[in-house]
């Protein structure tokens, strides 16, 4: 049964504090099917593939969006497209893997064939299918698509907005980040499963930076010069500078990880001004990280109520070297990645939220640094308060009403 308004109304109140985020939300079943149908099946783009993970026709991925399994795949004609993963007979998942080649795709239960670009070729014994049996009612249904600079967005609502629209000021930034020009090369990917509702992922603030992770304290090379930009569709975008070669006392036996060698990077705006920082993340929780040499693309998803899977995406520019090519390999999983010397502890902290969220359920999650009236849409890199525009989109997308003052 799907979720409607009146589900909605009968939760408790969200609180009046504009800096309040109820604990509510992280719990609930119900909660959960209402943001699979209102954000995943929502007027929302969500990334899904870039290009270059599907470089030769027939190459796919598969990938899922809220509970809905998708087939990504570039089709004979060149063109990749998003399909529903699924027989249109009697609704058999069609590719398992999480990326393959293929040619025509044969589903096992009963043998129908479909072609890379999502039509029925074949299905055994058509003669004694009824007489107005259709092939073409049968291709594979078609999530709606569209890219930029390489980067496939899917929306499985039947109208969205249009996708520069819904991206605004984020495309300039989202360009640098993807190279200047979307020539990238695909370097590899590291999955992980967090522990925690998707949401405690997401929700993971710009603040507790230097203050969880002991190697980001010990090299101290982000300036605190960086802009915190919040989007009206609900977009974060943190653009900052980072010291070229910080002091870590010693620490790392091989320095290189942290070295920046953008020199050769030449589409990277960032990288002709020196080493940056980006991180641009589209609403709901995928997000580009952008960090000295580092390009990735970390595409996220609830599994269920308390499990967020996240896809890391590691790339390169098509125009780099050999080497630069392999210190790229090297700094993008040892240093941001899900087990990275400078985020590792992100995991833990994630599963601690959710093992304590049993605990008072009066309290609430609150946001420093808020102040009545402040704006939020930009700030320091490292404030905490511009969550709540995050949240504030989230509790409007779902209608969950705010207690009065
Ligand atoms: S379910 Fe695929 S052919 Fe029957
Ligand atoms: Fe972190």
């Amino acid at each position: 049964m799907k979720p409607d308004d009146s589900f909605a109304a009968s939760l408790p109140r969200w609180p009046a504090a504009f800096n309040e985020v109820p604990k509510w939300v992280f719990e609930d079943a119900d909660v959960f099917a209402l943001e699979l149908d209102r954000i995943f099946r929502g007027p929302v783009w969500h990334p899904v593939a870039h290009e270059v993970e599907l470089p030769n026709p027939g190459d796919y991925k598969t990938v899922t969006v809220g509970r809905t399994p998708l087939l990504v795949i570039r089709g004979d004609d060149g063109v990749v497209r998003a399909f529903h993963n699924a027989c249109t007979h009697r609704s058999t998942k069609l590719a398992m893997n999480f990326r393959g080649h293929t040619g025509d795709i044969e589903c096992p239960y009963h043998r129908w064939v479909f072609d890379t670009q999502g039509q029925l070729r074949a299905c055994p014994g058509e003669a004694e299918f009824p007489p107005d049996f259709k092939r073409a009612d049968y291709n594979l249904a078609e999530a709606r698509s569209a890219s930029y600079v390489g980067l496939l967005f899917v929306s499985l609502h039947a109208s969205p907005p249009p996708l520069m629209d819904w991206m605004g000021a984020m495309a300039g930034p989202v360009r640098d980040a993807l190279g200047g020009d979307g020539r990238l090369k695909l370097l590899g990917y590291q999955k992980v499963r967090y522990q925690s509702n998707w949401k405690i992922y997401i929700d993971n603030d710009a603040f507790h930076a230097p203050l969880l992770h002991a190697a980001f304290r010990i090299l101290r090379w982000q300036r605190p010069t960086g802009r915190q930009s919040r989007l009206p569709a609900g977009h974060m975008m943190i653009l900052s500078a980072v010291d070229e070669a910080p002091d870590h006392g010693g620490l790392l036996r091989d320095p290189s990880v942290i070295e920046y060698q953008g020199g050769a990077a030449p589409r990277n705006k960032a990288a002709e001004q020196g080493p940056g920082s980006s991180l641009l993340a589209f609403w709901p929780l995928t997000a580009i990280a952008n960090h000295l040499d580092i390009f990735n693309i970390r595409y996220a998803n609830p599994v269920g109520l308390d499990q967020v899977e996240v896809h890391y995406a590691y790339f390169a520019h098509a125009d780099d070297d050999a080497d630069l090519v392999r210190h790229r390999l090297r700094q993008s999983s040892n240093m941001i990645g899900p087990s990275g010397f400078v985020s590792l502890e992100d995991a833990t902290v994630f599963m601690r939220i959710q093992q304590a969220l049993e605990t008072d359920p009066s309290r609430t999650f609150f946001l420093k640094g808020y102040r009545e009236g402040a704006d939020l849409t930009e700030t320091k890199q490292n404030d905490e308060a511009p969550n709540a525009l995050w949240w504030e989109h989230y509790r409007q997308m779902m209608g969950f009403t705010r207690e009065a003052g």
